[in-house]
């Protein structure tokens, strides 16, 4: 069997506009506002990465993110505030599994934007993407067990855990747990944009 997976999505980037975001392509230009996002402790506390040193190493993971659209990889999106044209965060179908129509999902927003359901309002626009139009048999996320507000988001939006796995990744010195949360499209419930 072909993959299932649409391939007319990759023939111009997808963006789309929520009630009050933006959701684009990365730019260059978005390199100084990206650094600034990931050199905050905050976001990067439980991401098991440590945080690209310069400009340079941003613009280079823009490109590489903008290379991943071109070669049918992955899907990176810049999330912009409609309102003020800054950029919040941003959120990936960052690996795409085409033989298992999987894709593996990462995001992030600035702090100060936290707890106003932004992310919410970009997974109702991005899910819905990625099993109707993308063609996605099944999503998937790896979170650091004790990323609560990660979790929180993931169970909102119907993600189930489906592993755990004990001291699998080694980062900085330490042999850390992952859980795996995934989402199926028979499982995939279209929520309507409430806060709940
Ligand atoms: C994970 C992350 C994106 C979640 O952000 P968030 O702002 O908590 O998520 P949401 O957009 O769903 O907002 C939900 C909160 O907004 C509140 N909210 C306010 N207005 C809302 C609205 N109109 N709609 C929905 N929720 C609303 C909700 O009550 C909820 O608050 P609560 O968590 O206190 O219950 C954020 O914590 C983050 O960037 N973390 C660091 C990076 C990271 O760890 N990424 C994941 C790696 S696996």
């Amino acid at each position: 069997m072909t993959s299932a997976i649409n391939e007319e999505v990759f023939v111009s980037f997808p963006n789309f506009e929520t009630q009050r975001l933006l959701l684009r392509r990365f730019r260059l230009s978005d390199a100084e506002r990206l650094f600034e996002i990931r050199s905050n402790f905050r976001v990067m506390r439980y991401m098991d990465t440590f945080p690209e040193p310069n400009i340079q190493a941003i613009r280079h993971k823009i490109q590489e993110m903008n290379l991943a659209f071109d070669l049918k990889l992955g899907l990176n999106w810049a999330i912009m505030d409609k309102q003020s044209d800054k950029m919040i965060g941003y959120f990936g179908i960052w690996r795409i599994e085409w033989d298992n129509c999987r894709g593996e999902i990462g995001y992030s927003l600035d702090p100060d934007y936290w707890g106003n359901g932004y992310m919410s309002e970009v997974f109702q626009t991005i899910i819905p993407f990625g099993f109707r139009q993308l063609n996605l048999h099944s999503m998937e996320a790896n979170i650091n067990p004790h990323n609560e507000s990660s979790r929180k988001i993931l169970l909102k939006h119907g993600f189930v855990k489906e592993a755990y796995f004990q001291e699998n990744f080694f980062f900085d010195g330490q042999f850390l747990d992952s859980e795996i949360y995934s989402l199926l499209e028979k499982n995939f419930i279209s929520r309507p944009n409430s806060h709940s």
